[in-house]
């Protein structure tokens, strides 16, 4: 059984007919030992009577942004600072929508908005409402302002119809307010990450870039995100989704990806440097789509700024981890790199075989430090980016004793 003691959790209720749900969630939110507070919108009680959940809670429902009552007990802005945790489960496509734009037009909106805590939304719709483009929208939206979304899943609905948007189960959300608290070994850690590659324009048409799928550096994000860091990612062009809570930002050339880390680096306190940025550009990239008038034709290319030796380089700078893809004499290579640019540790890979390194789900890697190394085995990126976060989390904390 999870524990939630000494846990506060606003739970708000949206007009769904997976708000009956709630009540089994409200109580297994007080089994586990949190302390609940409920807010129900006006059409939730269409679906729900309040009674029911002040009975399980024990406490009276919130329901009114204008109950006086209400107030004198403890007023909204009391309540949005009360809590750990704001949980709104059943929420509707109607309120996420209202959520994504910042209404505040009832009690659970505002208490939204007026909170600092996080929050966390379970969405239950009808699947075409879930389909809907506007919905999926809001929903992506509100993930990149890391609202934290839980679910929805997919079965047989209410209305018949199957499909994802089916509230997640009680035990479910319970089992993810639990996950949430555990405490990360990267809690207000803020983490810089560069993934994927670049691309440098040759006219308005063509690039030069490279075979970097982005997917080790999303995997890297993704393992730190759960250890609770901050995660900050900057990245090239990829066909791969933002790990939720990540705060993405996207770029094509190297110039751009050193310019957002740059505005970045020095408040953070781990910068990972994954990208396959271009070592070389266009010198002067065409403003009209080039013509084939000639048999051949060069293109005259000039170096890059070296993003990760620029940050190592700064005053205040992040523990920084780079990578180094070695098709031969990877130690030597990956050694040379950590001494030059001056690196806390470098991760090298071997390139150019079938089953690691680029655009393959599965990698291996050997990792050097100052005075140390330490092999991770073949497996898949997902594994390896957790080893690899372990690993770093070790030397980070080394580093700062
Ligand atoms: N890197 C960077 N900015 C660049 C080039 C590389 O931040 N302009 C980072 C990569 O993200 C990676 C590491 O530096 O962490 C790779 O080192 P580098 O020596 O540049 O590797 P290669 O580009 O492969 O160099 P070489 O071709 O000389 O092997």
């Amino acid at each position: 059984m999870q524990t939630l003691a000494n846990k506060k959790i606003l739970l708000g209720i949206t007009g769904g007919i997976a708000a009956y749900k709630a009540a089994e969630l409200l109580r297994l939110l007080i089994k586990a030992g949190a302390e609940v507070r409920v807010v129900m919108t006006p059409s939730a009680q269409e679906f729900v009577q309040p009674l029911t959940y002040q009975a399980l809670s024990g406490h009276r429902v919130y329901i009114d942004l204008f109950d006086a009552e209400a107030e004198s007990a403890m007023d909204h802005i009391e309540l949005a600072r009360w809590c750990d945790l704001l949980l709104v489960a059943p929420a509707s496509a109607n309120f996420l929508g209202k959520l994504n734009a910042g209404y505040a037009d009832n009690l659970l909106l505002t208490l939204c908005l007026a909170s600092k805590q996080p929050v966390a939304v379970a969405p239950a719709m009808n699947q075409q409402m879930f389909a809907n483009a506007a919905t999926e929208d809001n929903i992506n939206q509100l993930k990149a302002r890391r609202v934290l979304v839980w679910g929805p899943a997919e079965g047989e609905q209410a209305c018949g119809d199957v499909g994802p948007g089916r509230m997640l189960e009680p035990e479910q959300l319970v089992n993810n307010v639990a996950q949430y608290f555990i405490p990360g070994k990267l809690d207000g850690v803020e983490l810089l990450l560069t993934a994927g590659p670049t691309r440098e324009a040759i006219d308005p048409v063509r690039y030069i870039s490279n075979r970097s799928s982005g997917k080790m550096g999303y995997a890297l994000a993704e393992a730190a995100l759960k250890e609770g860091a901050s995660v900050t990612l900057v990245s090239g062009p990829v066909a791969l989704p933002a790990p939720q809570g990540v705060q993405l930002v996207a770029v094509e050339s190297a110039q751009q990806m050193y310019d957002a880390v740059m505005q970045q680096a020095s408040t953070s306190d781990i910068f990972i440097a994954c990208a396959a940025v271009a070592d070389y550009r266009v010198d002067q990239a065409a403003d009209h789509k080039l013509k084939k008038s000639t048999d051949s034709m060069s293109l005259q290319l000039v170096r890059n700024v070296d993003i990760l030796a620029a940050v190592s380089a700064l005053e205040r700078r992040p523990f920084c981890v780079g990578f180094a893809a070695e098709t031969r004499q990877l130690e030597k290579y990956a050694l040379g790199k950590l001494e030059q640019k001056n690196l806390d540790m470098i991760a090298a890979n071997q390139v150019g075989d079938s089953n690691s390194g680029f655009e393959v789900d599965s990698n291996q890697l050997e990792v050097f430090w100052p005075g140390g190394r330490q092999s991770i085995e073949h497996a898949t990126k997902t594994d390896i980016a957790k080893q690899l976060i372990d690993l770093i989390i070790e030397r980070y904390t080394c580093a700062r004793r």
